[in-house]
C-alpha cells in the first residue's frame, strides 16, 4: 500500500473511533432517564452559528433558516440533569388515562373549565382560555397562561406572542389550524405574573384531561413554565431544551416561549432546531 494511502487510512480510523465513542451515555441511563428519540446536540455542544449558518437562505419567523448539517446524524445522547430525574420518572412512567372525575369529551371539559372556581384567578379574569385549532392535530402546543388579549379574546396565542407562534407555526410547514394551541392555566393571572404552584395545581387536572382526550403524537412545551407544569420539575430550561422527554409516553419537545423570543431574538436559533425536530416527529408518524 502506498504511503499516502495507509497515512490516510489511519486517519480515517482516528476519526472512526472518535464518532462512535461519542454515542455513549445512552445505553447507561435508567430507560426512564432516555430521551425517546435521537436528540439535537445540547446547547452547549452544538455548533457554533458560524460553523452551521448558510448565507443565502430564507428566514422563518425572523432568523436565518438553518441547514444544520451535521445535527441530523446521531449525536451522544444527553443524560436529563438529576433535578430532573424524579419528577421526570413520574411523569413519564404513569401512563396518560382519562380521569373518571372529569368530562371525557373536550366540549364538556371546556364548559367545566368556563365554570371552574377553583382558585383565585377566577375573580380576575374576563374569560377562560381553553384551547384553539384542531383536537385531531399530532402537535399539541402548550403554553403558560392566557396574557391580556387571550383573556379578552377566550383564545390562546392571539398577542404578539401568538403572532409570533403562528409564524413558528407556519416555519414547519402547518397552519394554526392544523395544530391544537392551549396552556397550563386557563385563567389569566394579573399582570401577567408567573403561574403560582397552587394555579397550577389546580388547573393541570383539566390539561391532563384534555392531553388525554387529544393524545397527540408530540407536545411542544413552550417556555419554562409550561414544561416544568408539564414534566413536575424545577431543572432549567438551558439543562432541558435540545432534548426530548416523555409526558406519560407522548414525546415532549421543550422550546423557549415565543415571548421570550421576542425579547431575545438570539433565542430564535435553538427554536428553530427545536421546531426541526417537532416537524420531523409529527411528519415520522403517518
Ligand atoms: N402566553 C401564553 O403562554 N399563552 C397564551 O395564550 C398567550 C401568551
Amino acid at each position: 500500500m502506498a504511503r499516502e494511502a495507509r497515512v490516510l487510512l489511519s486517519r480515517n480510523r482516528g476519526r472512526l473511533k472518535l464518532s462512535t465513542s461519542s454515542f455513549g451515555g445512552e445505553a447507561d441511563a435508567p430507560p426512564m432517564l432516555r430521551s425517546l428519540s435521537s436528540p439535537a446536540l445540547p446547547a452547549a455542544e452544538a455548533p457554533s452559528a458560524s460553523s452551521t449558518r448558510p448565507s443565502t437562505s430564507a428566514e422563518p419567523f425572523g432568523m436565518e433558516n438553518l441547514a444544520l448539517p451535521g445535527l441530523e446524524a446521531p449525536k451522544r445522547v444527553p443524560l436529563p440533569p438529576p433535578g430532573l430525574a424524579a419528577a421526570a420518572l413520574a411523569s413519564a412512567y404513569i401512563p396518560l388515562a382519562l380521569r373518571d372525575d372529569l368530562p371525557r369529551d373536550l366540549d364538556g371539559l371546556g364548559a367545566m373549565v368556563a365554570g371552574c372556581r377553583k382558585c383565585g384567578l377566577c375573580e380576575t379574569r374576563t374569560k377562560t382560555v381553553f384551547a384553539d385549532g384542531s383536537p385531531l392535530s399530532k402537535l399539541v402546543f402548550v403554553g403558560e397562561a392566557p396574557g391580556r388579549d387571550e383573556d379578552l379574546s377566550g383564545l390562546p396565542f392571539v398577542g404578539r406572542a401568538g403572532q409570533l407562534l403562528d409564524k413558528m407555526i407556519a416555519a414547519i410547514d402547518m397552519k394554526r389550524e392544523e395544530v391544537y394551541i392551549c396552556n397550563v392555566l386557563k385563567c389569566r393571572p394579573p399582570d401577567n405574573r408567573t403561574p403560582a404552584p397552587e394555579e397550577v395545581a389546580q388547573c393541570r387536572p383539566y390539561l391532563e384531561q384534555q392531553l388525554a382526550l387529544l393524545r397527540p403524537v408530540v407536545i411542544c412545551a413552550l417556555g419554562l413554565s409550561a414544561v416544568q407544569a408539564l414534566l413536575e420539575t424545577k431543572a432549567t430550561m438551558a439543562s432541558m431544551r435540545g432534548k426530548t422527554f416523555s409526558f406519560r409516553g407522548i414525546p415532549l419537545i421543550p422550546t423557549y416561549h415565543p415571548a421570550a423570543l421576542l425579547r431575545n431574538p438570539g433565542l430564535k436559533r435553538d427554536a428553530w432546531i427545536d421546531l426541526q425536530r417537532v416537524r420531523d416527529l409529527v411528519r415520522s408518524v403517518g
